[in-house]
């Protein structure tokens, strides 16, 4: 840490971060558009500009790193006419469309505009006009709207490795297009929609869905994959609407890949919401004492999957199945989380942040002691063999030469093949629907907060196995499931 001054007032700042992060630590906000902190600096924007004591022209504060001693002015006149200079120049061409754009509530051009500008223009001509194009297989680019920050190109260059979106002609010509002609195909068109500071990139898949004022936003993780990004949710009507970045600087956290940002509809439609017997609706008070028969006359039991479950759940599961065990006079259960081969390997990379392995706990699971020595393939050999005869799959697909072997019980958030295949169904919460934690690739134990309503009377999957217990050592009642 050193110590600098700004505006007069001493601070102690971290000396590894340039003067835009470090005066944002001590709560002083200098407006910015083409700085990113995990982007390569290049002071295209202009906004950022301040007055170091000593240097007579006024300097870029993203491009500044702090030193021992020095002192900076944020709020002189200078400073003030320079940064409403550059929202003139910015604005000049830029279109009044707040009311009609996606970015409206979440723009720095609008936040900036806001701080910084003069509530006027002297521009008097006819603002440029460029028609809207497709540049992605989910991306559209509304030219009008850039404020040619740059922020896109070195995105794709640095980050994606690729170099599909470039910046041709000059001045009031310059315009940000494809270098190829062919569409943006990666991974990352939401990222690069996230990224750009003002509505010129924008997702076909989230356009004029809603007004951003209409979220209500909760803390959590991304479940597409075992590098577990931090997310923000946003939900509305208590439908999952969007997952926006939520920016960790200490973890180096700061895009999501598309895998993860656009799964969001097994959220909102297609849910399980009762249980089933051999693809028939029916109800908790029909198929819960069928399934305690089952457990016991079982000869061998398993459970499989449930690395897409919290630590927390995966936890209580463990003491329930071992409760069921000792209740039924000694019987194990074998719980596998590690169904997909993706599991068993070292993190493999698709790309710089989506895993082979989609499941957000599997570490997670493997630390809970979810594991047998057999591994999945020594599992299924056992249930060939007539040794396991009864099945739990914890929201995985069942394991080929399963169906009509052994008896199985599918545990599922949404009407999947499997659910419809199952002898039963059980219908459990999503992990959004609770609070909890999984545990990244890394070993990086973090939490989510509750983002949505479950629907009234689901249970999360570590409750159904409690109710199992309840159910055996009791008779059982009717709960749910029988709507
Ligand atoms: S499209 Fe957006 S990110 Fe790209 S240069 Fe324009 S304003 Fe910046
Ligand atoms: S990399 Fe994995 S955790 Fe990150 S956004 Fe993509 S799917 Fe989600
Ligand atoms: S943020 Fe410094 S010049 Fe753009």
């Amino acid at each position: 840490m050193v110590k600098i001054k700004i505006d007069g007032v001493e601070f102690e700042v971290d000396e590894k971060k340039n003067l835009i992060d470090a005066a944002k630590d001590v709560g002083v906000e200098i407006p910015y558009f083409c700085y990113h902190p995990a982007l390569s600096i290049v002071g295209m924007c202009r906004m950022c500009l301040i007055e170091i004591e000593g240097v007579p022209r006024l300097q870029a504060a993203c491009n500044t790193p702090v030193k021992e001693g020095m002192g900076i002015i944020t709020k002189s006149d200078r400073v003030k006419e320079a940064r409403a200079g550059t929202m003139e120049f910015l604005l000049a061409n830029h279109p009044l469309d707040c009311p009609v754009c996606d970015k409206a509530g979440e723009c720095k051009l609008q936040d900036n505009a806001f701080g910084s500008g003069q509530g006027h223009s002297r521009f008097e001509f006819h603002k440029r006009n460029v028609p809207q194009e497709e540049i992605g297989t989910n991306l559209i680019i509304n030219h009008n709207r850039c404020i040619v920050c740059y922020r896109c190109v070195r995105f794709e260059e640095e980050k994606v490795g690729e170099s599909n979106l470039g910046l041709f002609e000059r001045g009031n010509h310059s315009l940000i297009g494809l270098a190829n002609n062919e569409p943006i195909q990666h991974n990352y068109q939401g990222a690069l929609a996230d990224i750009c500071p003002v509505g010129a990139l924008l997702n076909n898949k989230t356009l004029f869905k809603s007004r951003v004022w209409w979220y209500k936003s909760h803390s959590s993780v991304c479940h597409g994959c075992s590098t577990g990004c931090n997310v923000t949710t946003n939900v509305r009507d208590n439908k999952m609407y969007r997952y926006m970045v939520k920016e960790n600087y200490e973890k180096g956290m700061f895009f999501l890949c598309d895998k993860g940002r656009f799964d969001l509809d097994w959220m909102n439609e297609n849910r399980l919401m009762t249980y089933m017997e051999n693809g028939s609706p029916s109800a908790s008070t029909e198929v819960i004492p069928k399934i305690v028969s089952s457990l016991r006359g079982a000869k061998g039991i398993a459970v499989l999957g449930g690395a897409h479950e919290s630590n927390e759940n995966i936890s209580k599961i463990k003491d329930s199945i071992s409760s069921l065990g000792q209740e039924l006079g000694g019987k194990t259960f074998l719980f596998e989380s590690r169904v997909t081969d993706a599991q068993y390997k070292e993190t493999e990379q698709v790309d710089f942040l989506l895993t082979k392995d989609q499941h957000p706990n599997t570490k997670g699971a493997v630390d809970a002691g979810a594991t047998t020595s057999e591994g999945i393939s020594g599992l299924l050999s056992q249930i060939q063999s007539g040794k396991i005869d009864l099945v739990f799959v914890l929201k995985e697909e069942i394991p080929e030469g399963l169906l009509g072997k052994v008896t199985v019980v599918q545990l599922d958030t949404n009407i999947t093949l499997s659910a419809k295949n199952a002898n039963f169904a059980v219908p459990i919460q999503i992990f959004a629907e609770q609070e909890g934690s999984f545990t990244n690739k890394n070993g990086l134990k973090q939490n989510f907060e509750k983002s949505m309503s479950a629907p009234k009377g689901l249970l999360s999957s570590a409750e159904f196995f409690e109710r199992l217990v309840t159910s055996i050592r009791t008779k059982e009642e009717a709960v749910l499931g029988n709507r």
